[in-house]
C-alpha cells in the first residue's frame, strides 16, 4: 500500500521481495496489463466502489492506495515479502482534512416555498452546525477473494453483498464477457455496506490468477480496510429550524458538505430523510462535496440517514428547548401527512404511534426537563441520569427480484436467487416463505442464495432484501405449485379426476377430494427429478401511487457521573414502524445490532488521521474502537407489526439500517440532559464533556 497520501510512483524496486521464501511474482503497474473502468452505473448494476481500477496510472490519490501485490506461497510469505518492495514517490502535499480544502463542489438541490423569507420572519430559529467523523465498517469478517481461471472462465469466491453487481463490474473492468465470470458468496461475516460494491482487492485477485495462471487468494488486513474497501465520511452539516411560538415548523434548511476522494463522487446524503420526516412549507435541502486525500467513501449502515438523523434530531431537541416544548410533542406536531417531495401518500406511516407507545415504555411522562436534575434511582446520588429521544426513519424499498422454486423428487423444496444473505437471515425468511404457502417443515426447503448462476436478485443493501425476495419466492413456489398441481390432475397423475384448482396444499401434500398425496409421489409417478417454477417480480405501478417509508423512536437514558467523567447508555426503548415482521428473532437481532452500532457511532467510532502524512492512526480493532458488550443498554425492542401492503404482499419491509438512524442524536440528546453540554460533533467523547 503507498505509504503516501498524494503523489506519484515513481519507481518499484521488487528485487529483494522476488527473492523472499515463498514468492511467486510480484505485480504492479510495470508488468500487468491495462484495465477498464466499469460504467460505474446503479441501474445497470455495475457499480463499483472505487471507479479508478488499480495500478491504472502512476498517481496516488490516498495513503494505502495498491501500488504492488505480492503473490507468495502462504500469506505470511506474501506479507512479509511485501515489506521488502522498495517504492519511490514523488510526493505533494496532501489535503488531510476538510479545513484543507475550501473548494466545495455543489451537488443536488432541493427547494420547496420561500424558506429565506420564513426564516427571515421566524418567531423561533435554531441554527446550528453538527459533524461527523470519518467511521470505517468493521465487519468481524474482513474483505477477500479468491480467483480461479479455467480458460476464459473465471470463478470468484468473494465476500461480498452483491454478486451480479460484483460479476457485471468485474467483466467490465477486465474487458471479458460478463457469461465467463462467476462469482460465488454463499456466507459473509456481515458488511455493513463495506461489500456492496466491487474493491481493486477483488480485481487484483482477477488479475493475478490469470497471469500467474494458478488460484489466488487476496485477503485485505484489517489495516488495509481502513483505506480501500470504503469507509462513511466525514460530513459538516449545517441546520436551520424555524418555527411558531407553538411549535409549528415553518423552515428547514439542511446543508451538507461530504468530504470525498478525489478519484470518486460519493456523496453521503444527510438531507435526503429530512426532506421526508417533517411537515414544513419552506424547506431547503443542498449536498455538497469537496475532496481530500482518503480513499473512496461509501455507503455504511443507513448511509445519509444516519449522520443525517444525527444533525436533524439534534437540532429538533435544541428547537424544543427554545420553544420550551416537550421533544416528543414537538415531534408529534409536525410529522409530514403525505410525502411532501412527491405530494404522495405514505403507503403507512405510524411515526405517531412510535413516538406515543416507546414514551409510555420508556416512562418519559416523569421527565423532569431541567438539565442534571434526574438522578439515578438506587444509586448513590451522585450518578446523573439524562433522557433524549430521536425519530428513526429509512426508505421502504422494493427491487426487481427474480426467484426459481423447485419440488424435487427426494421430498425437499428447493429455493434459489442471487441475492445474498448477510448474517441478516434471508436463508431463513426464504425458507419460511415457502413452507407458509406448502406446508413443509423448515428442513424439508433448501435455500440457494449467492451465485450468479441463479436467478438474479438485488444486492444485500438498502434495506430491502425482504420486501424483494419475499414476494419473488412466493410467485415462484406458486408458479411451482400450478405445474405440480396440473401434473397430480392429469389423466395419469395420482389425483387424476380432480379437478385443478380444488387441489390444496396440506403439510407439504396435495389434497383434493378426500384424498392426500406426497408431491414426491406426483412426481416419481411421471418419472421426473423435479418440478419448478419462476418469478420475476416488482413493485410496478405502487411506486406511482405511494410513498414507502418505514419509521421509528428511540428513547436513551444515560448515566453520567461527573466526577471521574463517566458517561454510558444505560436504556434504550425503541419502537419500529417497519411493516410486517416476518421473523421476530433475526428482527429484533437487526435493531438490537444497530443500537449497539449506535451507541458505537455516539461514544466511540472515528477513523484518525495523521496529519502531516494522511495516514489513517487508529487502523485496528484496538485503537478504532467500536462497543463491546458492556457498552450495550439494556434494550427494550418493540415493532408496531401493521402490514405494508402496498409494498407487497406480505406487508413485509427492510429492517437492517432503521435502527441505526437516530440513535446518535437520542444520545446526544440524553447527554445534554444529563450534563447541560450540547455536543455538535461525534463521538461525543470524555474529553468533550469535560472541556
Ligand atoms: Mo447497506 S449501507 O445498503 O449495506
Amino acid at each position: 500500500m503507498s505509504t503516501i497520501a498524494n503523489g506519484r510512483v515513481v519507481k518499484i524496486d521488487a528485487t529483494e521481495a522476488e527473492a523472499a521464501p515463498g514468492v511467486i511474482a510480484v505485480l504492479h503497474r510495470g508488468n500487468t496489463p491495462p484495465l477498464y473502468r466499469s460504467t460505474n452505473d446503479f441501474e445497470a448494476q455495475t457499480t463499483v466502489g472505487e471507479v479508478r481500477p488499480p495500478f491504472e496510472d502512476d498517481r496516488v490519490y490516498y495513503a494505502g492506495q495498491f501500488v504492488a501485490l505480492v503473490v507468495a506461497k502462504t500469506f505470511e510469505q506474501a506479507r512479509d515479502a511485501s515489506s521488502l518492495v522498495k517504492v519511490t514517490y514523488e510526493e505533494e502535499k496532501p489535503q488531510v482534512n476538510w479545513t484543507d480544502n475550501p473548494k466545495i463542489e455543489p451537488q443536488d438541490e432541493a427547494r420547496r416555498g420561500n424558506p429565506e423569507e420564513a426564516f427571515a420572519h421566524a418567531e423561533v430559529l435554531h441554527e446550528a452546525t453538527y459533524l461527523t467523523p470519518d467511521e470505517t465498517h468493521n465487519p468481524i469478517e474482513m474483505h477477500g477473494a479468491v480467483a480461479r481461471w479455467e480458460g476464459d472462465r473465471l470463478t470468484i469466491y468473494s465476500s461480498t453483498q452483491g454478486v451480479i453487481f460484483e460479476r457485471n463490474a468485474l467483466a467490465m473492468v477486465l474487458g471479458v464477457p460478463v457469461d465467463r465470470v462467476t462469482v460465488l458468496s454463499p456466507f459473509l461475516g456481515s458488511g455493513f455496506g463495506g461489500k456492496l460494491f466491487l474493491w481493486p482487492h477483488t480485481v487484483l485477485a482477477a488479475v493475478a490468477a490469470k497471469q500467474l495462471n494458478r488460484p489466488v487468494k487476496l485477503s485485505v488486513t484489517r489495516a488495509m480496510m481502513f483505506t480501500t474497501v470504503g469507509h462513511r465520511p466525514s460530513t459538516k452539516q449545517s441546520i436551520k429550524l424555524a418555527a411558531t411560538k407553538d411549535g409549528q415548523l415553518t423552515a428547514i434548511q439542511h446543508d451538507t458538505i461530504c468530504y470525498t476522494s478525489f478519484t470518486d463522487n460519493y456523496l453521503e446524503d444527510c438531507g435526503t430523510t429530512t426532506k421526508a420526516l417533517y411537515t414544513t412549507k419552506n424547506l431547503h435541502v443542498a449536498h455538497a462535496i469537496a475532496r481530500v486525500n482518503r480513499g473512496t467513501p461509501t455507503a455504511m449502515r443507513a448511509p445519509g440517514s444516519a449522520p443525517g438523523l444525527y444533525a436533524l434530531e439534534s437540532a429538533m431537541d435544541e428547537l424544543a428547548i427554545k420553544l420550551n416544548m416537550d421533544p416528543v410533542e414537538l415531534r408529534l406536531k409536525n410529522i409530514a401527512e403525505i410525502e411532501q417531495d412527491t405530494g404522495k401518500p405514505w403507503s403507512s406511516n405510524h411515526l405517531h404511534e412510535c413516538l406515543q407507545v416507546g414514551a409510555e415504555k420508556f416512562g418519559w411522562s416523569k421527565r423532569n426537563p431541567r438539565p442534571g436534575s434526574m438522578r439515578k434511582t438506587g444509586g448513590d446520588g451522585d450518578t446523573i441520569i439524562g433522557w433524549g429521544v430521536g425519530a428513526c426513519s429509512w426508505p421502504a424499498d422494493r427491487m426487481p427480484c427474480s426467484a426459481r422454486v423447485e419440488f424435487r423428487a427426494d421430498g425437499t423444496v428447493r429455493a434459489s436467487c442471487a441475492t445474498q444473505d448477510i448474517g441478516t437471515g434471508t436463508y431463513t425468511v426464504i425458507a419460511q416463505v415457502v413452507a407458509y404457502l406448502t406446508g413443509l417443515p423448515l428442513e424439508k426447503i433448501d435455500v440457494k442464495l449467492g451465485d450468479t448462476t441463479l436467478p438474479p436478485g438485488p444486492i444485500s443493501g438498502g434495506s430491502w432484501v425482504t420486501a424483494s425476495a419475499a414476494p419473488a419466492v412466493a410467485e415462484a413456489t406458486r408458479d411451482a405449485l400450478k405445474r405440480l398441481i396440473a401434473t397430480a390432475v392429469d389423466k395419469q397423475g395420482p389425483l387424476a379426476g380432480a379437478e385443478a384448482k380444488s387441489v390444496e396444499m396440506k403439510n407439504g401434500n396435495l389434497a383434493a377430494g378426500g384424498k392426500e398425496v406426497s408431491f414426491a409421489a406426483v412426481l416419481s409417478s411421471k418419472r421426473l427429478a423435479g418440478i419448478a417454477g419462476e418469478s420475476n417480480s416488482s413493485l410496478g405501478d405502487a411506486a406511482n401511487k405511494f410513498a414507502f417509508r418505514s419509521f421509528g423512536a428511540h428513547f436513551i437514558e444515560v448515566e453520567w457521573e461527573p466526577a471521574i467523567a463517566r458517561l454510558r447508555v444505560a436504556r434504550c426503548v425503541s419502537v419500529l414502524d417497519g411493516g410486517r415482521i416476518i421473523n421476530p428473532k433475526t428482527a429484533r437481532n437487526q435493531i438490537a445490532g444497530a443500537i449497539v452500532m449506535g451507541v458505537g457511532m455516539a461514544m466511540f467510532e472515528e477513523t484518525r488521521f495523521d496529519q502531516r502524512s494522511g495516514r489513517p492512526i487508529n487502523s485496528n480493532f484496538a485503537d478504532y474502537v467500536v462497543s463491546t458488550n458492556a457498552d450495550t443498554p439494556q434494550m427494550d425492542i418493540a415493532f408496531l407489526d401493521y402490514p405494508d401492503l402496498h409494498l407487497n404482499e406480505f406487508g413485509a419491509r427492510g429492517i437492517g439500517e432503521i435502527g441505526l438512524t437516530g440513535l446518535a442524536a437520542s444520545v446526544a440528546n440524553a447527554v445534554y440532559h444529563a450534563t447541560g453540554k450540547r455536543v455538535r460533533d461525534l463521538p461525543i467523547t470524555m474529553e468533550k464533556l469535560m472541556a
